[in-house]
């Protein structure tokens, strides 16, 4: 189940696989005999420099996934040098992440009915030096995730003879589960402002926060409140991005997060070029869902991206190898991009253009 819930996606999952398919129809231009012997991966985002322009996307829940969590994923972020963002609905503290790594970091967030708990985590954020806020609008409710449906996934883990035997099959991860401290939303367990009513628990409570009258003007509330660098994350309609552009976003994340909201979203490589143009300069674009292979990020980046970023890769990673899973991960990452820019003539980010890449 807990497999299940990484991997899966919405509904038939034909968006969960187009995202995938999505970059195989775009093809790669190189030009020969270029000097290629020193490649250098390195942009810059949102005013931070990163040495790989693949940032961590936020995910739920990562202890789930391996005991060591959005710690290990932020620690391996930072050797990698680039940047991790924390889901609201973590784990492990906004505090307790900051704490465990000193490497650039990024909050994700909801439109929460309750204001005053956004307020509050803006302010835990700027004390805990997280650099940029990341609001996510894709989930005015949430997708149909029929594998978790089946398998009766529940925060936390809820007793059922399926559960128990899936978990009982697992006892290295049930070890964990029992032994390391309980699997929480860790970011409003002890908020004060967190009212949880009687027959309530803590998800139950969060459900009904998640505000699905959030409008446009919500948003820009929140911008003008955050006062700093502000993305938008789950657009794939370039009038949203310009929306997103005049209500004052600094950066815009195409996404369809993961194929695990609306099926039938389009693949976010196939609105880039659409939305950079609509955006015209005016914010930094970012993109994720599908990307998989350095030859991915190369074709992000010639149409137009700043960067992109990752969810289930590093998922897999850490699950299946912990923290130097994702070390391993991102060092493969890497090593593609760095054959892939050779074999392409291009040294630097800058080098590569829409001229690098055609459609089938
Ligand atoms: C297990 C899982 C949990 C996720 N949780 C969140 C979340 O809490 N907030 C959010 O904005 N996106 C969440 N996402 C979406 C990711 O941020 C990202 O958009 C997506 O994983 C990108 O696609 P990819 O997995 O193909 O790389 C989640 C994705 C996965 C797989």
């Amino acid at each position: 189940m807990v497999f299940d819930y990484l991997d899966g996606g919405s509904d038939d999952e034909v968006t969960l696989r187009r995202n995938r398919t999505g970059f195989s129809q775009y093809n790669l231009m190189p030009n020969t005999l270029q000097n290629v012997e020193n490649i250098d991966l390195s942009t810059c985002v949102l005013g931070q420099d990163v040495d790989l322009p693949v940032l961590m996307s936020p995910t739920g829940q990562t202890r789930m996934f391996h005991h060591s969590g959005e710690n290990a994923v932020a620690r391996a972020a930072a050797k990698a040098g680039t940047i991790y963002s924390l889901s609201s609905l973590s784990s492990t503290s906004i505090e307790d992440t900051a704490a465990a790594s000193l490497g650039p970091k990024w909050f994700q967030i909801y439109v929460w009915r309750d204001r005053d708990i956004i307020k509050e985590f803006m302010n835990r954020c700027r004390q805990s030096g997280y650099h940029a806020l990341c609001l996510t609008v894709d989930l005015a409710v949430h997708g149909n995730r029929e594998r978790d449906l089946r398998n009766n996934l529940s925060f936390p883990v809820s007793l059922t003879p399926k559960t128990v035997l899936d978990v009982l099959s697992h006892p290295v991860w049930l070890y964990h589960y029992l032994s390391k401290s309980k699997i929480e939303l860790a970011n409003v367990k002890d908020s004060p402002l967190v009212k949880v009513g009687k027959g309530e628990n803590l998800l139950g409570y969060v459900a009904k926060q998640f505000d699905p009258t959030v409008t446009w003007d919500d948003a820009a509330w929140m911008i003008e409140q955050w006062g700093g660098p502000f993305l938008i994350k789950g657009i794939v309609n370039p009038e949203d991005a310009k929306r997103a552009v005049d209500i004052g976003a600094s950066g815009i994340i195409i996404s369809n997060h993961g194929g695990r909201q609306l099926e039938y979203m389009p693949s976010p490589i196939d609105v880039l070029p659409h939305i950079v143009k609509a955006v015209s300069g005016r914010a930094e674009i970012l993109l994720d869902s599908g990307v998989r292979r350095g030859t991915d990020v190369i074709k992000a980046l010639a149409l137009g991206a700043k960067a992109v970023m990752i969810g289930r890769p590093y998922l897999y990673a850490l699950a299946s190898g912990g923290e130097a899973g994702v070390d391993r991960m991102l060092d493969l990452l890497r090593a593609e991009m760095i054959r892939d820019m050779a074999l392409l003539g291009c040294t630097k980010v800058s080098d590569l253009t829409p001229d690098h890449v055609f459609r089938n």
